[in-house]
C-alpha cells in the first residue's frame, strides 16, 4: 500500500482491477459515511436507501438500453456468473442441455460449466485465434437444437481484448445465424 501511495511503481494490471474512480467514491461516500438504511425497512432511512438503489438501477438500465426489472445487483463477477449461467441453464433443462463457452473464460464461468456438466449438461469449449478472438464460425457450427446457452466473455481479463460484440467476429452475428438456422429447420425442426 505504501508503494502504491509513493507513486513510484507503474501499475499495468488494469485488466485485473483498477482504482476506484473518484466520481464513484464521491457518489458512494454519503452511504458509507452515514446513510446506512436497510432498503427493505419501512422507515425514513430505509425508504431513502430504497430510493437511491432504485435510482441507481434505473441509471444502469438506461445505460444498457434495458428495463430496471432486468438489472440485478450482485456482490461481484463470480456471483453474477453463477446466477446467469445456472439460471439460464436450469430454466431450459427440460428441452435443452448443451452449453457453448470459450476456452479462455474466467474460472468463474468454467467452474460453473463444470458443475453443470456433472448435472447432465454437455459443454463445448470454442478455441481462440492468436489474437485471443473466438472463431464465430466454430461457435455457429457447434450450435445444435439442444443448445441452451452460449456464454462468452465480452472482454478478456488476462490480455484485455474484446471478444465479440461490435467486431468482425461478431457474437450478435452468431445469435442471428442460430435464430435463422432454427427458423429454417436446419437443426431438424423449423418453427
Ligand atoms: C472476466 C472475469 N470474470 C469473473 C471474475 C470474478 O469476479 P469477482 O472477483 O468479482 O467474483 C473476474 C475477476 O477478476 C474476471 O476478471
Amino acid at each position: 500500500m505504501d508503494a502504491y501511495k509513493s507513486g513510484s511503481p507503474i501499475y499495468l494490471d488494469y485488466n485485473a482491477t483498477t482504482p476506484v474512480d473518484p466520481r464513484v467514491a464521491a457518489a458512494m461516500s454519503p452511504f458509507l459515511e452515514g446513510g446506512f438504511g436497510n432498503p427493505s425497512s419501512n422507515h425514513l432511512l430505509g425508504i431513502a436507501a430504497r430510493q437511491s438503489i432504485d435510482g441507481a438501477r434505473a441509471q444502469v438500465a438506461h445505460m444498457l438500453g434495458a428495463s430496471s426489472e432486468e438489472i440485478i445487483f450482485t456482490s461481484g463477477g463470480t456471483e453474477a456468473n453463477n446466477h446467469a449461467i445456472i439460471g439460464a441453464a436450469l430454466s431450459r433443462r427440460q428441452e435443452r442441455t448443451h452449453i457453448i463457452t470459450s476456452a479462455v473464460e474466467h474460472p468463474a464461468v468454467l467452474e460453473v460449466c463444470k458443475h453443470l456438466q456433472g448435472r447432465g449438461f454437455s459443454i463445448t469449449k470454442i478455441g481462440v485465434d492468436k489474437f485471443g478472438m473466438v472463431d464465430a464460425d466454430e461457435a455457429i457450427a457447434a450450435m445444435t437444437q439442444d443448445t441452451a446457452l452460449v456464454t462468452i466473455m465480452l472482454a478478456n481479463n488476462e490480455v484485455g481484448n474484446r471478444l465479440g460484440i461490435g467486431y468482425r467476429n461478431n457474437l450478435s452475428l452468431m445469435a442471428y445465424e442460430y435464430e435463422s438456422n432454427l427458423r429454417n429447420g436446419n437443426y431438424g425442426h423449423g418453427y
